[in-house]
């Protein structure tokens, strides 16, 4: 088994590019809708709580098993409970994280997809002037229109699979390096853009004054499960950029740091949405489809308001970007551990996923009423329980063998943080993530 090689190339770099994986639909899409549908404040609220406890901590934990692995997921789980005398078993906990990036993948690329089918319409001007009814009809008829989809899909996944097949440094790191300083300025210009509207006061407001009446143990596990989803913890995709992190660099404070930007975007993306939402009375328990029918509709009646819809649109294509190639990356090096090469790992990864994203395609048509499991059907599933269950599971299983499994010393040393550092991790992994994980996870699904 050969160790990785490639290595990021600073300290920027690295946080940079796991940034550019916690970025993404979680902050811009999925989160002001579920905070939508939970009660603004108190979601927020919670989630913020579950990213200081569990998000932080277990993230430190996946990437530091990457890190002392230096390899593939699975093949550095392995190996390293060799080391530690544990069951090779533990490599399963890379299999099962393989799997569910596999199908968080499959429905994000479709998502994404939808995204630079608005963005070109946004371009177009086909939103200025539309009614209210023609842009919800509009999207509705999108959605029944699995061709369109299947294009974007393709389209999306090609984009993604092409920087992935370039590589660490050629690849992944130039193109983080490039979008994650964009995305953020126009994330700023767009949030400026809000203040200026009528409905800022009310979407601060919402979002910052928390009314608990919402709240119910599955609000919780939502909170818990969006926490892992959106700092991209629990399915071994960090491990695999951890296997690239420089020799020299902290890793508490690269955690620290992403988690900071990664909430601070997902702030910035609800006050700019919500202020807009508010400006024209709309209601923010839309669903998933608040940020493809409201804003459009909301945008759409604001001056300018087609040029700032095409920024945002362009905004969550970017952020999805780069998360996109997050979730392929472990797969494709898992695959070169086995002894591909990586154009052919990605073209195989490719291909699955591609093949797999076209039952998400159709659950909005001809699959709509395939529902194999809980009355959900494909997207549905894909989309509801990798997040809210697999993400947290993984996580745990992660934590439990950073913290109690892998040996003091080399845990310590790929932390970076010296042995005082080192110990205060570990006992909030042991004492409280994990506690809290498994509670949280226990209580949601009974
Ligand atoms: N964090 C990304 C988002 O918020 C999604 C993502 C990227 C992810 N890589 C991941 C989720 C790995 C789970 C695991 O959109």
């Amino acid at each position: 088994m050969s160790e990785t090689l490639e290595r990021w190339g600073s300290k920027r770099a690295f946080i940079l590019a796991v940034t550019g994986a916690a970025v993404g639909l979680g902050n811009i899409w999925r989160f002001p809708y579920v905070a939508g549908e939970n009660g603004g404040a108190a979601f927020l609220l919670i989630y913020v709580g579950f990213v200081l406890l569990l998000g932080i901590p277990v993230m430190m934990a996946e990437i530091l098993i990457g890190r002392a692995g230096r390899r593939g997921p699975i093949q550095a789980l392995g190996a390293l409970a060799m080391d530690a005398g544990a069951s090779a078993n533990w490599r399963w906990l890379g299999i099962f994280g393989a799997f569910t990036v596999f199908c968080i993948l499959s429905f994000y690329s479709v998502v994404s997809g939808w995204s630079i089918e608005f963005l070109v319409a946004s371009v177009n001007g086909q939103f200025s002037g539309a009614t209210a009814a023609e842009i919800g009809a509009g999207f509705d008829a999108f959605l029944a229109s699995p061709g369109l989809l299947i294009f974007n899909h393709s389209l999306f996944l090609f984009m993604t699979m092409t920087v992935v097949a370039a590589g660490v440094s050629k690849g992944l790191e130039r193109l983080n390096n490039l979008l994650m300083p964009l995305l953020y300025g126009l994330l700023l210009l767009l949030a400026g853009y809000a203040a200026t509207t009528d409905g800022f006061s009310t979407a601060l407001a919402w979002l910052f004054l928390p009314s608990f009446e919402a709240l119910t143990p599955t609000v919780v596990l939502h909170a818990m499960g969006h926490a892992f989803f959106t700092l991209a913890v629990g399915a071994c995709a960090l491990m695999a950029y951890g296997a690239y992190m420089p020799e020299d660099q902290s890793l508490p404070k690269a955690a620290v740091a992403v988690a900071a930007l990664d909430i601070s975007v997902a702030l910035l993306a609800g006050i700019a949405i919500f202020s807009v939402v508010f400006a024209q009375g709309m209601d923010p328990a839309e669903g998933p489809g608040l940020m493809f029918v409201t804003l459009p509709i909301a945008f759409a009646e604001l001056p300018g308001g087609v040029v700032w819809l095409s920024v945002f649109f362009l905004l969550l294509l970017l952020a999805t970007w780069t998360s996109a190639i997050n979730l392929a990356e472990p797969m494709v090096v898992t695959l070169q551990g086995l002894g591909c090469r990586r154009s052919i790992a990605t073209a195989i990864v490719a291909l699955s996923v591609w093949l797999m994203g076209l039952l998400s395609a159709f659950s909005f048509s001809t699959l709509a009423d395939f529902r194999p499991l809980f009355g959900r059907n494909v997207f549905e599933l894909v989309s509801s329980i990798p997040p809210d269950v697999f993400l947290p599971l993984g996580g745990l299983m992660i934590a439990i063998f950073a913290a109690w499994v892998m040996p003091r010393t080399t845990a310590m040393q790929a932390l970076g943080a010296g042995e005082g550092g080192y110990l205060l991790w570990r006992n909030v992994v042991r004492w409280v993530s994990i506690p809290l994980t498994f509670i949280v996870l226990l209580g949601g699904l009974l």
